[in-house]
């Protein structure tokens, strides 16, 4: 039997407008506290929040999305920071090396802590019958951000997130079968990449959306997409911010 929890989540789409109607404080308090209570690494809590209600700010970081013009008209804006910066000044009170909070295992465990947070977020969000839209294209400058939002070291503008009551919503993007993404005990290099069927199923979603329509299958998005390298001074930014990287 299907629950509510779930009917909801096989419901999602990402909401890219939004109507004049506030998104109210109680409603953003429980955002807030779901996002609070995911599970986090060692309950390390490696994750801020910051919500953007400055009008001037939202535009200028509207603009780093160049795309995501939506930025300037959701209600509810937050950016979601990864976030080393309290276990650092914890070590520095304590005259401790940085050097395990620097590397690549630590950058994954901030990473993953906020991107739980945020979609826990998402997740309450949309049970209130609210729309949500991530927004990675904040990296377009991931430094200006940092800039705007005075971020100190260990700390990474990941992706933010619009929050409204959505004015339309588009059709469902159909998702991979599961056989193309779950295997039992082993990867199964066959069954993953047999991706064919998908092929057709997402050429015929995009030719037929009201909204952009294209001639492209999941394959020919992906080749595209990854056929250029993107957002090359993200290494330097996560180095200026404290990151070893090794
Ligand atoms: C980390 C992340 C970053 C994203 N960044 C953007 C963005 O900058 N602008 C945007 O319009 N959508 C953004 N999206 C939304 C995706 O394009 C969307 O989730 C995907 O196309 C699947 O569509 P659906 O969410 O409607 O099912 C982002 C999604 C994720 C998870």
């Amino acid at each position: 039997m299907m629950n509510s929890t779930i009917e909801n989540m096989l419901q999602h789409v990402s909401v890219r407008s939004f109507t004049n109607q506030p998104v109210t404080s109680q409603q953003k308090n429980n955002l807030v506290a779901a996002a609070q209570h995911g599970s986090t690494t060692e309950f390390v809590q490696a994750f801020s929040i910051i919500e953007i209600t400055d009008s001037t700010l939202r535009n200028k970081l509207s603009d780093i999305t160049v795309s995501s013009t939506h930025v300037r008209k959701a209600d509810t804006f937050y950016v979601f920071v990864a976030d080393l910066h309290r276990q650092a000044n914890i070590l520095r009170k304590n005259n401790q090396s940085l050097d395990s909070i620097k590397n690549m295992e630590a950058l994954l465990l901030t990473t993953i802590d906020t991107t739980i947070a945020a979609q826990n977020m998402a997740i309450a969000a949309e049970s209130m019958g609210l729309g949500i839209c991530y927004i990675g294209s904040l990296r377009n400058n991931i430094s200006q951000v940092a800039e705007l939002l005075q971020l100190p070291d260990f700390t990474i503008p990941l992706f933010g997130m619009t929050i409204g009551v959505p004015s339309s919503k588009n059709q469902l993007k159909p998702r991979m079968a599961p056989s193309n993404q779950v295997a039992i005990n082993s990867y199964n290099e066959a069954q993953f990449n047999d991706l064919s069927s998908y092929d057709k199923i997402v050429k015929n979603y995009y030719v037929n959306r009201e909204t952009n329509p294209a001639n492209t299958s999941w394959t020919d998005k992906n080749l595209a997409i990854f056929k250029e390298v993107h957002r090359a001074d993200i290494a330097d930014f996560l180095r200026k911010q404290g990151f070893s990287l090794n």
